[in-house]
């Protein structure tokens, strides 16, 4: 009789079975790590200095829009024929030394994946340079003066659309020298698998989305179509012709300034004014620069808001070449003609009272104020409608946007930092702004950031160095209005050179 050797005893049987338990259970807190780290948790370098965290922290883009960081490095290798040797730091982007990323990029590590993607900075930093000196000054919360986004957008899109970007390419300029991503075996079949498909299914929806940018007249350097492509992106609007005036759709906008948001509490802000609750100004910011109400980091957020609050404005560079006899004449001029509309300077800082000035944060009607009324027009009562649905279902849920009927009065607090000036930023400097809009630059050359002392505002004479045409009379660009009697062009030559003195030092 043959003895059954694989016959296990009884107590055999039961140590068997509680080793498999044992297993699974092991198993099971594996794949538990497993989910917690690496597919639920998310990564971000924590910055503890405010002006860091304003620069790179992460306000939550990166999830639903960002670039994974690998294809970020790429793609400056792939397109080298179109960005040239300077890469993305051709749409305008300042490199930091020291620093891999630009400044309004920040990082994020989700499912596993380092990805990048754009934050506040990207759009509220500005430069300067004083007459002769090559150095650039950076200001953080100054309107930026450099950035083509629209020019980056449209590289975006036709990437997506690119017979030449394959996963092979894509893979290739990964693990090229210039970007040395050594993808292993593994990680280039999950490129090919996952990351490649995503990420040109990704930039053919966006392509579909903002097509209409392509029909646009150019932004230039420090200007952004505020609401067209948030229309799109958020909300599917028809953008084709038939669906939007020229008018509306040419409504690219100046950057405005950060600082002292405390003040402008309660004031209807935006260009048009359209919105009086700081809070949602900056989630709706953090919207166009990516965000979703899902992703969105309200925690790093509120940080940047608390640090805009009080951020003071920057002083005039040289303080000690003020004309202190014209700035005195040109403080009683201000106060007698702007003070109402926009506040005016005092011994303790600016004065932002607005029951001192009863204007201060309200709209002038368009046919009263007469500036373009592209970005006034790109604003429409349906868009303001839709926006009050976003963050639907919670606290913070948006209620305060609606369609005004013209363009806000802003405090001009650090004023000789935000050229150039009006919404649009079609008036180079504050002296040509005093002029009636005949008298203005009609054709002049936007990016330069030297300083132009004498007329307040970066010099708008200087061709060459990729500088920017900008043509007054191209559609959304109109430099009319802010102009008769109330406006101050009616004034003397020399009371407005002691007008603009005066603004230096706000
Ligand atoms: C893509 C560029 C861009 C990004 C990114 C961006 N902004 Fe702005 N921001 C603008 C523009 C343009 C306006 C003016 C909007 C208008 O009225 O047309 C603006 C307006 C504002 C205003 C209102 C200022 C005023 O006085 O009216 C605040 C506050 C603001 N942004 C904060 C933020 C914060 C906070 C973030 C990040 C969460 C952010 N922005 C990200 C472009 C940007
Ligand atoms: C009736 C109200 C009113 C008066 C008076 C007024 N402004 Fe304005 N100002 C506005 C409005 C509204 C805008 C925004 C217009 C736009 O951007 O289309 C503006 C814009 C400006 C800007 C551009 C701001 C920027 O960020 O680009 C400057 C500078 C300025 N005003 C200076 C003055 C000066 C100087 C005076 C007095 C000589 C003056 N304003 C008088 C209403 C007024």
């Amino acid at each position: 009789m043959a003895i059954d050797l694989d016959r296990l005893t009884p107590v055999e049987r039961a140590q068997r079975q509680r080793r498999r338990w044992r297993w699974a259970i092991i198993l099971a807190v594996i794949a538990a790590l497993f989910y917690y780290f690496v597919v639920a948790n998310e990564y971000v370098v924590a910055h503890t200095d405010p002006q860091d965290h304003f620069k790179y922290g992460s306000i939550g883009s990166e999830v639903a829009n960002g670039l994974p960081l690998d294809v970020f490095k790429a793609l400056p290798v792939m397109y080298r024929d179109r960005l040239g040797p300077e890469g993305w730091k051709s749409f305008g982007l300042l490199y930091e030394d020291g620093e891999d990323l630009p400044v309004g990029f920040s990082r994020r590590i989700a499912l596993g994946v380092e990805r990048v993607w754009l934050n506040c900075s990207v759009c509220h930093v500005g430069t300067y340079s004083l007459p002769g000196e090559s150095e650039r000054h950076m200001i953080l919360g100054a309107p930026s003066n450099n950035l083509r986004l629209q020019d980056m957008i449209l590289f975006l899109l036709d990437v997506g659309k690119d017979p030449g970007f394959t996963a092979d390419a894509l893979i290739t300029a990964i693990n090229s020298d210039q970007v040395d991503g050594h993808l292993n075996v593994l990680e280039r079949q999950i490129y090919r698998l996952v990351v490649y498909p995503r990420l040109k299914e990704a930039l053919l929806t966006l392509n579909g989305q903002l097509d209409f940018v392509r029909r646009q007249a150019p932004w230039g350097p420090g200007r952004v179509d505020t609401f067209n492509p948030y229309k799109s992106i958020q909300f599917n609007f028809p953008m084709g012709p038939e669906a939007i005036s020229d008018v509306a759709l040419n409504a690219s906008s100046d950057y405005p300034s950060l600082w002292m948001q405390a003040p402008r509490a309660g004031m209807n802000l935006h260009w048009d004014g359209n919105n009086s609750s700081i809070a949602e100004r900056n989630l709706s910011a953090a919207l166009g620069a990516g965000v979703t109400p899902v992703t969105v980091d309200r925690a790093a957020i509120a940080r940047i808001e608390d640090w805009m609050r009080s951020l003071p404005p920057p002083a005039y560079p040289e303080p000690d070449t003020i004309d202190l006899a014209a700035a005195e004449e040109g403080a009683g001029l201000f106060a007698e003609y702007c003070a109402e509309c926009h506040g005016i300077g005092g011994s303790a800082g600016y004065d932002y009272s607005r029951d001192r000035h009863p204007y201060l944060g309200q709209v002038v009607a368009l046919p009263a104020i007469g500036t373009d009324p592209g970005r006034w027009a790109s604003y429409t009562p349906d868009f303001s409608a839709a926006q009050n649905t976003l963050y639907a279902g919670y606290p913070w849920r948006f209620r305060h946007f609606r369609k005004t009927d013209g363009y806000a009065n802003h405090p001009l607090d650090g004023i000789w930092a935000r050229s150039p000036y009006l919404h649009n930023g079609s008036v180079p400097t504050l002296r040509d702004l005093l002029e009636p809009a005949s008298a203005r630059p009609r054709v002049w050359y936007r990016g330069s950031d030297e300083f132009d002392p004498v007329r307040v505002g970066y010099r708008s004479d200087k061709a060459g160095g990729g500088a920017f045409v900008y043509d007054t009379s191209v559609p959304g660009n109109g430099n009319e209005g802010h102009e008769g009697r109330a406006y101050g062009t009616d004034l003397t030559d020399a009371q407005k050179d002691a007008l603009v003195e005066y603004m230096k030092t706000l």
